[in-house]
């Protein structure tokens, strides 16, 4: 296979970023396609560990080429404080493209994001700015990293957007942007980014042509999509592997082999339903092994049980051929392990996920327990060096999703990775 996707499952921080740094080293280019820093990627290796917000995670390997898509909301203050970051931890020389397409988030919609963020109705955000940058993108009001090649354009574009934006900030009481004074930063911005900056739609078609293997980087996850997650408790952009063509500007066909990436438990962060949540010692111990809390923002993450309903519909969304089963080593030492086959809603059984979000807060879980094991398990580099008790769960997986585990990880370094069928 010469081209992967990688793609969360659940709702986000699966580990696609430890994922996305293996198979980097066997890729030519990396390419993440839709979100903003309200991703957050950890990847460790020799004793390093490093969090990317917006970076494509294949800036550690050496010689790769990282794209940085049309799909995406990029903030440029944080993107260059990230590309420092990254060179005082010695990362110096990672080859980096900037689609002219992709969307630039401003102060404003960080104010929004943040303003919008009161009252019962939060969504949990992350105050990034992201869901009113993509608003601005629908509403044709955005302005985009190529606009940063050209003064007057930007003058003009930028001059616009403002004066329609500040009438907003005034109504809801809030401080308004002086026009020349984001010109001058955007300016400076652009100083730093234009050798970055290209069309990336464009060289990406030339690299599939050439058959350069191409590793697509998801953010967020399959439950976080603004069409097919628990809307409105989402994302506002679509991380499955089926925006991938639209958000980089290829063509469908090569999209075909997507690897599904979940936790051994599932995690969440922000408001919303999330019917197999529990709140117990094992929960909170699950959250102090796992190092449960946000790479971006340090929330403590919910904790549940594996939800194979929620994996069934990622699978038939995005496609997924393949799963990477992640922080397995999380589970030793718990007894019983539950993971959730369907739900119970208004005292029917039912499969899918309902699109009301009331009623998935509704849906209880249905369990079958499977037996534990005892054994730490972070020096495992074999399938079958596995305790049987793991082994069977993995296989449950499997059998309860119709996709087959390609790979499991016991730990968060690069080499506690193991790969059961060559993915790329
Ligand atoms: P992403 O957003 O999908 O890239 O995931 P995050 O980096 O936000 O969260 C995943 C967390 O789990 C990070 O802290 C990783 O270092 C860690 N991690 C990944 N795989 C494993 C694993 O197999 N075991 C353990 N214990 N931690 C892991
Ligand atoms: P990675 O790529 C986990 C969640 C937020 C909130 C909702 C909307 O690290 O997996 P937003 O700021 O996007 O408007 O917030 O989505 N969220 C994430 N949760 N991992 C992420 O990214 C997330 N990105 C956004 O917590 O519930
Ligand atoms: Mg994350």
């Amino acid at each position: 296979m010469s081209n992967v996707v990688v793609v969360g499952t659940q709702w986000g921080d699966e580990g696609k970023g430890k994922i996305t740094d293996f198979l980097a080293q066997r890729a030519d280019v990396i390419v993440r396609y839709q979100g903003g820093n309200n991703a957050g990627h950890t990847i460790v290796f020799n004793g390093k560990k490093f969090a990317l917000h917006l970076l494509p995670s294949g800036v550690l390997s050496k010689d790769k080429i990282n794209i940085m898509a049309n799909g995406m909301v990029i903030d440029p203050r944080a993107l260059i404080e990230e590309i420092i970051g990254l060179k005082n931890q010695g990362i110096t020389d990672f080859n980096l493209k900037i689609s002219n397409r992709a969307h630039i988030v401003l102060p404003y919609h960080k104010a929004l994001d943040t303003a919008f963020e009161t009252g019962d109705d939060r969504i949990g955000t992350t105050k990034r700015g992201i869901g009113p940058t993509y608003t601005d993108k629908a509403f044709r009001s955005g302005i985009r990293m190529g606009d940063l090649l050209d003064e007057e354009y930007l003058e003009k574009r930028l001059k616009s957007a403002l004066e329609t934006k500040n009438n907003v900030l005034k109504m809801m009481n809030l401080p308004m942007y002086n026009f020349k004074d984001m010109y001058l930063e955007l300016l400076n911005y652009a100083k730093v980014l234009k050798e970055y900056i290209t069309d990336t739609s464009a060289l990406l078609n030339e690299f599939l042509e050439r058959d350069k293997k191409v590793l697509f980087e998801g953010a967020q996850g399959v439950m976080l999509c603004i069409d097919h997650g628990t809307y409105p408790y989402v994302t506002s952009s679509s991380p499955t592997a089926a925006s991938i063509p639209l958000y980089t500007g290829i063509a469908p066909k090569y999209i075909n082999n997507v690897l599904g990436i979940t936790k051994a438990y599932t995690t969440r962060v922000g408001e919303g339903a999330f019917p197999t949540e529990f709140d117990d010692e094992i929960s909170n111990s699950i959250r102090e092994v796992g190092n449960e809390y946000g790479t971006s923002t340090g929330r403590p993450r919910r904790i549940g049980w594996l939800d194979a309903v929620i994996l069934r519909h990622t699978r038939r969304i995005s496609g997924i051929t393949g799963l990477s089963v992640m922080l397995l080593d999380v589970l030793s030492g718990i007894d019983t392990l539950k993971i959730c086959v369907g739900y119970e809603f208004r005292g029917k059984r039912i499969d899918l996920i309902p699109p009301i979000a009331d009623h998935l807060a509704e849906c209880k879980p249905v369990y079958i327990e499977m037996p534990g094991w005892e054994e730490d398990i972070t020096g495992v580099r074999k399938f079958e060096d596995l305790p049987v008790n793991a082994q069977i769960y993995l296989r449950k997986i499997s059998e309860l999703t119709g996709i087959s585990v390609k790979m499991f990880s016991v730990g968060p370094d690069r080499l506690q990775t193991i790969e059961m069928e060559e993915i790329l």
